[in-house]
């Protein structure tokens, strides 16, 4: 297979990132359809998609979209959360996607994070997913440390969904979510960078200039454990849509 390795798409600001990552994603979506599948998309928590799923909202209540068939497939959950508890990936997706997008609530599958055997609810995800018929495009955030969904800096890129530890840098940004920066999660579900690897494409959006050294460490740095969102460099489809900020180290 010849990979050519990450596209990049540059545009001025944020709200062009998401007009453009949105018309990727409904694309995408009319791809599934057209080869006969039933439509996956993977979701990433975190700002940076929110106006991109804002975006794919319009479309839908403009009747430009319907994804009513849609499957969403979550990237992490934290561990050690109460059930009921807002700060749930789940939650937030439901809030943020499944509701917004008009999806079906019970096409959202989020990695198991209350399974006392983590190893066992990590593979049991991986196998939902691949009985899906694998996710068609997954929506990517990147981390400042260059993670991707909480597969953190010396992440082994060959597992598959799995329970991690979160680095201090990450609970530190995530940490304006909780009134106390202790309350923050230690640990997480998380997508492996093989499970992530296994979409059929990769659709990762960036904007800040907080993101501009991890961004050019992922598509211009070797493919190295430290840079865990280098491996896209692997990946035969992989479109990353950035604002100028964002990718103002990489040119
Ligand atoms: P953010 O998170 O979009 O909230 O910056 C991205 C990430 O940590 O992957």
């Amino acid at each position: 297979m010849k990979v050519t390795g990450p596209r990049l798409v540059v545009l001025p600001e944020p709200g062009a990132v998401a007009d453009e990552a949105a018309r990727v994603l409904l694309d995408s979506v009319g791809e599934a359809r057209a080869a006969g599948r039933t439509p996956v998309v993977g979701v990433a928590t975190g700002s940076t998609p929110q106006p991109l799923y804002a975006r794919v909202a319009e479309a839908v209540a403009t009747g430009a979209a319907d994804l009513a068939d849609v499957w969403a497939v979550a990237l992490d959950e934290y561990v050690g959360l109460a059930a009921d508890d807002p700060r749930r990936y789940r939650a937030e997706l439901l809030r943020t996607v499944v509701g917004p997008w008009g999806l079906d609530p019970g096409r959202l599958l989020v990695p198991d994070a209350d399974a006392p055997e983590p190893d066992v609810a990590g593979a049991a995800y991986d196998a939902r997913i691949a009985a899906l018929g694998g996710v068609d495009v997954q929506v990517l955030g990147i981390g400042r440390n260059g993670h991707l969904g909480f597969n953190e800096p010396g992440a082994d890129a060959g597992r598959g969904t799995h329970r991690v530890r979160l680095a201090e840098s990450t609970r530190e940004a995530n940490a304006a979510h909780f009134p106390d920066p202790r309350d923050v999660p230690r640990e997480a579900l998380t997508q492996g960078l093989a499970t992530i690897l296994r979409a059929r494409r990769l659709l990762l959006v960036a904007t800040s200039e907080a993101k501009a050294p991890a961004l050019a460490a992922a598509l211009r740095g070797p493919v190295h454990p430290d840079c865990p969102a280098s491996v896209l460099q692997q990946h035969p489809d992989v479109l990353v849509v950035a604002d100028e900020a964002a990718a103002g180290l990489l040119r």
